[in-house]
Parts: structure tokens; sequence; C-alpha cells
């Protein structure tokens, strides 16, 4: 007792001040000329904003209230900062211009470059791609489209309750980074929106993704070469392409990918499931120590597939097999619907053939007919019950 009223006393005494005490500034980006009708251009309020919180050196949250604010492309560099707790708490919404012209062609539409201790709350990031989409559906020439929010080369960092919408390009991608968690997020472009991809994660380490919503045109989870330590946990994926490693093996010398795990997923009507995807050509990547486990799938074109032979257009790789090296790629507790009749596929290099993966406790059911699985130069065991019957 004497020790609770101990503990009591402690917390009452200490609370206000460790609370209130250290005082630390918030940037309201109001202050430096942002306006929040939607139209006034907020690029340089939002980078004075920016650049104030990089020079505190106590943690210094960049506060933007509730309302729409326009703003092109802005970069945010950590070259010059001396604070490495910096946090965005969003309440508006950040839009890009509705021209595609204005920013198409330059990569990034919010970039944070050699960034440490970066924390984002809440928001939503209105992308505005239907008309970049319509442009590039059409077959026109337009530009490529910018992902709408990129960290290059930047450790420490969290974003929380994002609701990212209509990126003209990714929407948001994690490049040479360690150290990345991205939770409660939600991604929306509609199926048909062409590399809407929603999370793209390479050269990096140690990034999770947890508790999210995606729904896009392209992979909802799309894993580039050098990344290693990806946890992904709570996603639901739909519609889109389902969660992608690959495509590798493009370059002869490429990184590999290696512990990558998938953990409590639903795919609903999504093109793919888990696949793993590489190019037919020479290359020394690997995949390797991989997991998914706990996936539901609702009627998915290919609920589990590993592709080496992706070769789309016929110039790029005739006649050549893939050179990464896939080891190591469990499925455990993998249930639900196929909507095609192989729900299980490993086309895999002849020259180099997959090995060690692990099918247990599979049951995926595709109509009335019975599900199908098709292995070629592909190694491993089956344990549990397995459905369709395992071909390894
Ligand atoms: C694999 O990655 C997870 C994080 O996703 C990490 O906790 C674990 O230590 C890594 N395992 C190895 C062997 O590096
Ligand atoms: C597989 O799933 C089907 C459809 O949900 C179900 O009817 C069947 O009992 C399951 N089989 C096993 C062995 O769990």
């Amino acid at each position: 007792m004497l020790i609770q009223i101990l503990i009591l006393i402690t917390f009452l005494f200490y609370y206000p001040f460790s609370s209130f005490a250290a005082n630390n500034p918030t940037y309201n980006v109001q202050t430096y000329g942002a306006k929040s009708n939607g139209k006034s251009d907020c690029t340089n309020a939002f980078l004075s904003a920016w650049a104030a919180a990089c020079a505190a050196t106590q943690p210094a949250t960049i506060y933007v209230p509730p309302g729409r604010f326009l703003l092109r492309n802005a970069y945010f560099t950590g070259n010059l900062c001396k604070n490495t707790a910096i946090t965005f708490r969003i309440d508006g919404t950040l839009v890009a211009p509705s021209d595609y012209n204005a920013i198409g062609n330059t990569g990034s539409w919010l970039k944070f470059e050699r960034v440490t201790g970066v924390s984002i709350y809440g928001g939503m990031l209105d992308g505005q791609g239907t008309n970049l989409w319509a442009c590039k559906n059409s077959g026109r020439s337009c530009p490529k489209g910018v992902t709408s929010l990129a960290f290059y080369n930047s450790n420490n960092i969290i974003m929380s309750g994002m609701y990212s919408l209509n990126s003209q390009m990714f929407h948001i991608l994690i490049d040479g980074c360690n150290n990345v968690k991205l939770q409660s997020m939600k991604i929306s472009a509609p199926g048909g929106s062409p590399n809407t991809d929603g999370i793209h994660v390479q050269q990096s380490s140690g990034v999770a993704v947890m508790n999210s919503n995606i729904a896009t045109g392209d992979d909802c989870v799309s894993i580039g070469p050098g990344t290693s330590n990806l946890w992904i946990q709570n996603l639901a994926c739909g519609p889109g392409h389902g969660i992608s490693i690959g495509s590798l093996g493009w370059d002869l010398q490429e990184a590999g990918v290696q512990n990558v795990t998938v953990k409590t997923a639903t795919f609903t009507g999504t093109e793919n499931g888990v696949r793993v995807k590489t190019w037919a050509r020479p290359s020394n990547g690997f995949v390797k120590d991989v997991t998914f486990q706990h996936i539901v799938m609702v009627n998915v074109n290919n609920p589990i597939i590993i592709d080496q032979n992706y070769c789309p257009d016929p110039h790029n790789c005739p006649n050549q097999e893939s050179g990464v090296r896939i080891s190591g790629i469990t499925y455990e507790d993998v249930h639900g619907t196929s909507a095609t009749q192989v729900a299980v596929k490993f086309d895999c290099s002849k020259a180099n053939p997959c090995n060690g993966i692990t099918l247990d406790e599979i049951n995926l059911t595709f109509k009335d007919k019975p599900a199908i699985a098709s292995c070629a130069n592909a190694g491993g065991t089956a344990d549990g019950v397995v459905k369709p019957t395992s071909c390894l």
C-alpha cells in the first residue's frame, strides 16, 4: 500500500513537469503563410516551418490544421537539421496540383531525404491522380507521374494514421532507409489506376507495415532489391495486385531480398495474393527467408505464385533464364478461394531452381472444380493438410 501511494505521489509530482515543462516548440504552417483554401500555393510555408523545426534543438512539432493545403513539390531535406525528433501533426489534407504537368516528371511530390527521427501523425494526402491516369489510359504521351510521399536515405521514421488517396504513381516509397514504421495507414486508388502501388520498399532494412488497409490499381506492397527485415502484419489488400517481392533481377548486379514476414493478411479480389516475381534475365540477386503466415484469400486470381519467367516485352529477355536464387519460402495457414483453377504456381528458373519451399496447412478452393498446384523447377516440402495437393 505504501509503495502504491509513493508511486502515485511521484507520478502526480513529476507528470506535469515531464509533460508541460519541456515546452517543445510547435510550428503551425499557417504562421508561415499557409492558407487552408486548397488554392493558394503553400509549398514555401511548409518549407519554412520545416527549416524552423530543423533548426530547433529540442523535439519539435509541425502542425497542419484542418483544411486543404495545396502543395507543389515539397522537398524536406535533413542536410541542415540539428533536430532528430520532428513530428508532423496533420489534421488537414495536403493537395497536389490537379494539373499533372505541374509536377508530373519530378519523381516525387513530397520527398524526405537524409532525415532522422521524423514522425507523421494523421493527415490526408490527395495526389489528384485521376487526370494523369486518364491520360495514360488514353495512350497519349503523358508525364510518368510522381510518388506522393517518398523517404530516401532516412532513419527512424514513423507514419501513423495517414490516408493517401489517388496518387499519380506510387503512394509511398521507402528507399535506402532503416527502421521505418507505418501503422494504421489507409491507402486508396481505384482498381484500374495504373502504377499506383501502395507502399514500395527497396534498399531498406527494418521496415514494418502494421494494421493497414490498401486498395489500389497495382501492388498493395511491392518489395524491391536490397530489402531486409521487412515485417507486414494485419494488412487488408484489395483491389490491387497483392504483395509482390519483385520484380527482381533486372540488373546483373543486384542486392538480394531477405527476411520478409507477412503475418495475418486478407486479399480480396486481387490479381495476386503473395507473389515472388523475377525477370528472366541473368542476375546475381536472391530471395531468402520469407514467411507468409495466416493469410486469407477471397477470390484471388493467383493466390500463391512464384514467377521467374517475367518478360512482358519480348526484346528484354528472349530465351533467357532468371539468375535470381529463391530459397526458404514458407507458406503457413493460407486459405480461402482462388478465382482461377491454378491456386498455387511455382514457375521457377531452370538455371536456378527454387529450393526450400514449405507449404504448411494450405486450403485453397476453386468454385466447384478442384484447385490445382503447378510446379516447374521447384523443390521443398509439404506439411499438414495441403490443398491443392502439393506438386513440390
Ligand atoms: C528478421 O526481421 C525481423 C523484423 O522484421 C527482426 O526482428 C529479426 O531479428 C530478423 N531476423 C534476422 C535473423 O535478422
Ligand atoms: C477447406 O476449405 C473448404 C471451404 O472453406 C472447407 O469446406 C473444407 O472443409 C476445408 N478443408 C480443410 C481440410 O480444412
